[in-house]
């Protein structure tokens, strides 16, 4: 069985951020599934898998260098079929801290939450989206977030993480226009996971109603369910967990 068949039935996988809530998940489901015949899993720390088919890589996004080295041997043997980054910062203990007010604003946090959710993302765009496959249906996907969408912003707060997420959203749009002209049935998205029990979401956990708060497997689950009935007419959308579209 396979929980992704619109794909290549023997797909390669490459997943960033392995070693986050979210990307572990995304790797644990992949590696179990029929359908897929290698994961690539990339983190700064790699790790022991159980699964042989689990391959682990060195990647780190403040490292251009890193990225384009993982890149190339993971696409040495074979082109990879999807690609979803699940990379991202939200807090940092003392040093980065969603404000809730303009004078929170802090250039140092500032820079450092854009080079970890927008500028990385883009360097693995530049190195991933040449090194997917072309003559079947692939995919690259960002975990963006709701709150990162300009059109939805009601509440204000969490300057730094809402404009690196509406940067990140504007990468995909940008980069799926470009993978499409070479790519036919390319899929380039941004999902929102919904709010997953992860370290990235534990301190604003509390405040979730538990049945709104997912695994990292539930939330992987629905988002490859997602990425399955996605084609290349949504390319360079915004997509929930839920399949529903967000407005940018
Ligand atoms: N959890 C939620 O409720 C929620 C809601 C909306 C959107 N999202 C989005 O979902 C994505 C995954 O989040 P998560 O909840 O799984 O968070 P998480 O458990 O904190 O994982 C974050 C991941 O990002 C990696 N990372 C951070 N800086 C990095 C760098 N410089 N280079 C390489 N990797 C780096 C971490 O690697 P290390 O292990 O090396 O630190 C880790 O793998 C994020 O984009 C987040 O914004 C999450």
């Amino acid at each position: 069985m396979t929980i992704l068949p619109s794909l290549h039935p023997e797909s390669n996988i490459g997943v960033i951020g392995a070693s986050g809530g979210i990307g572990r998940a995304f790797v644990e489901i992949l590696a179990s599934d029929a359908g897929v015949r290698q994961v690539h899993a990339f983190c700064r720390t790699p790790g022991k898998w159980e699964s042989s088919k689990v391959v682990s890589h060195r990647l780190d996004l403040e490292d251009e260098e890193s990225i384009e080295a993982a890149a190339a041997a993971a696409t040495s043997a074979a082109p990879l079929d999807v690609v979803i980054v699940a990379t991202g910062i939200l807090h940092h203990g003392e040093r980065i801290r969603p404000e809730k007010a303009m004078r929170q604003i802090d250039g140092k946090s500032l820079a450092e939450v854009l080079a970890v959710n927008s500028i990385g993302p883009s360097l693995v765009a530049k190195h991933f989206l040449p090194a997917l496959r072309r003559d079947h249906k692939a995919v690259f996907a960002a975990l963006s977030a709701r709150v990162g969408s300009i059109g939805d912003n009601r509440l204000g707060g969490w300057t730094a993480y809402r404009m690196s997420k509406a940067a990140l959203n504007m990468l995909i749009r940008t980069t799926a226009i470009e993978q499409a002209r070479i790519a036919p049935d390319s899929v380039v998205v941004a999902l929102h996971p919904g709010t997953v029990d992860t370290p990235l979401s534990k301190p604003f956990a509390k405040q979730v109603p538990e049945s709104k708060l997912f695994t990292p497997a539930m939330a992987a689950m629905k988002l490859l369910g997602v990425l399955d009935t996605l084609s290349s007419d949504e390319t360079g959308g915004f997509f929930a967990y839920d399949g529903s579209r967000i407005d940018f």
